[in-house]
């Protein structure tokens, strides 16, 4: 579709039929654009997403196999896809596959795998084995036990790095047993329960059914990949998304080879155990409290509260 006026056209009767494009601006002609030759908001996230598949495989991401789910309106799937890697993209509603579809056709990009389907039905014999998995914006639209498999499901099909964007829950004061350990977290609003399955599907960045969802906090989602078999996570900070809340963050979780051979003796944590909140004791060091503790009280009884607090008694190095 090389035709400018055929773009457009077809671009406003997709509108029509499901309504304008919500999230992703994509830029498919000269001077057309899905949503606006402004920046709308997801260009910063597109920028970080990108940049860290790149960094992670020195460049290149021509060939990578990588798995888009929830894509939305394709943006992600098609600017990797664009850069050469081969591309399949999972979404649960027509009308957002759609757009996406158009949108491909639009920029002559036609290797991508468009897939309608449920995150939740992901496997390894229906969709195969990936370099990167993107779970970008779906994982707090789950509710529990469905957060969980998901999560172990990725691990099953993602052979090097899994990306997660998403929305964590800032006080666990609900807690979900899964495979024997204990997560916390919040439940969050999707639809109304009273609402009809039509209306559901309308809600365009929604959950597709479960009228609630369960977001987990920072370290119970750590956790939980550890558990599910990445070896190490990494927090991106850097490009930086200066509208990003508190209550959302991008991980990177890597499938490399868990390493056991030591100079040093085993220690004794566990090393998927993320403590929900640090000990006290390693929380009171460096408050205005700990500071006035330290000219007011003598050495001795000093030594006595911080070895009763668990806090570091060596000097930090
Ligand atoms: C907040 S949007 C995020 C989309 C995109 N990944 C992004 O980061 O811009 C959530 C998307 O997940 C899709 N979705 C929700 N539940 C789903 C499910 N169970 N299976 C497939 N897609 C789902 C929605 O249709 C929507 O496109």
């Amino acid at each position: 579709m090389s035709d400018r006026v055929a773009i457009e056209r077809e671009q406003a009767e997709l509108a029509q039929r499901f309504g304008p494009w919500t999230a992703h601006n994509i830029r498919l002609a000269e001077g057309v654009y899905t949503i606006s030759s402004e920046p709308s908001g997801d260009e910063v996230k597109l920028r970080r997403i990108t940049q860290i598949v790149s960094d992670l495989f020195d460049g290149r991401i021509d060939g990578l196999r990588v798995l888009d789910l929830a894509c939305l309106e394709g943006m992600y799937a098609l600017e990797l896809a664009r850069r050469g890697a081969e591309v399949v993209a999972i979404e649960g509603r027509e009308a957002n596959l759609e757009k996406a579809r158009y949108a491909a056709r639009a920029l002559g990009l036609d290797g991508i795998d468009w897939r309608l389907g449920d995150v939740r039905d992901l496997s390894r014999e229906q969709h195969g084995e990936f370099d990167v998995v993107l779970c970008l914006g779906i994982l707090y639209h789950l509710d529990a036990p469905d957060v969980f498999s998901l999560v172990g499901r990725m691990a099953d099909v993602c052979r090097r790095a899994l990306i997660v964007d998403t929305a964590i829950a800032l006080s666990g004061s609900e807690q979900r047993a899964h495979d024997g350990h204990v997560y916390r977290g919040t439940t969050l609003f999707e639809h109304d329960p009273d609402s009809s399955k039509e209306e559901r599907l309308k809600a365009a960045w929604s959950s597709l059914d479960n009228t609630i969802a369960w977001a987990l906090t920072r370290p119970s989602l750590l956790s939980l990949l550890a558990r599910s078999g990445f070896t190490s996570v990494y927090e991106c900070w850097i490009p930086a998304e200066p509208g990003k809340t508190s209550g959302r963050i991008t991980l990177v979780a890597l499938r490399g080879r868990p390493q056991t051979e030591f100079v040093s003796p085993p220690p004794a944590e566990d090393p998927a155990a993320v403590p929900e909140r640090p000990p006290v004791g390693a929380r009171l060091p460096g408050t205005r409290l700990w500071r006035i503790g330290r000219l007011v009280v003598p050495p001795p009884l000093r030594r006595r509260v911080r070895a009763l607090l668990g806090a570091e008694t060596r000097r930090p190095r």
